[in-house]
């Protein structure tokens, strides 16, 4: 427990995040599970610091004011809920992050991305899986166990439950997240 413990308190927010302290448990969470499976999965210390960069920038900007957000991605798929990946991309972009894979990561982390590297793909399963959201009966943990020896295995089967809770919400499906979906659900892909 004491490891990760160190490798959350290890997570640095950029210094222009806007975030509760609320949100700010989550963003650990998320960078906590990412490193759990660079470790599992022996991935270098770099590619493990793109996956834990990516972790906190994905929600930096997710308590910042609707009009900065606005101003950052002005597009955002038309969508306000949808707005604060693309702004935080528009800002690491702006302050010198240079990882077009950590860039994609955030900017796409809801809806998903077909060109995503690893960056991209550990953060979208780890923003559905982190810890506090479990409740009992629910088999995430099973699933957080899973990604080191299935890691495209877990990613079908979370996108497909986070596409069912777009469509049982009513929303559209957007072109990336269909083309990400298409893309996971190839046989032998
Ligand atoms: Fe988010
Ligand atoms: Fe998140």
């Amino acid at each position: 427990m004491a490891e990760r413990s160190e490798q959350i308190s290890a997570v640095e927010l950029p210094s222009w995040a806007q975030v509760t302290q609320k949100r700010l448990g989550h963003i650990q969470r998320v960078a906590a599970l990412v490193t759990q499976w660079a470790v599992a999965l022996h991935v270098s210390p770099e590619e493990r610091e793109r996956w834990v960069r990516a972790a906190s920038l994905h929600d930096a900007l997710k308590d910042a004011s609707p009009e900065l957000l606005r101003e950052l991605a002005p597009d955002s798929w038309g969508a306000d809920s949808l707005r604060h990946g693309p702004a935080a991309a528009a800002m690491a972009a702006r302050e010198g992050e240079r990882d077009q894979g950590v860039l994609d990561a955030v900017r796409y982390h809801s809806v998903g991305c077909a060109r995503w590297d690893d960056a991209g793909r550990m953060l979208y399963l780890a923003d559905f899986l982190e810890g506090r959201r479990r409740k009992a009966g629910d088999d995430r943990e099973a699933l957080v166990q899973r990604v080191p020896s299935d890691p495209r295995g877990v990613l079908r089967e979370v996108a497909r439950r986070r596409l069912l809770l777009t469509i049982r919400a009513g929303h559209p499906l957007l072109a990336e997240t269909t083309a990400f979906w298409n893309d996971l659900a190839c046989p032998g892909g």
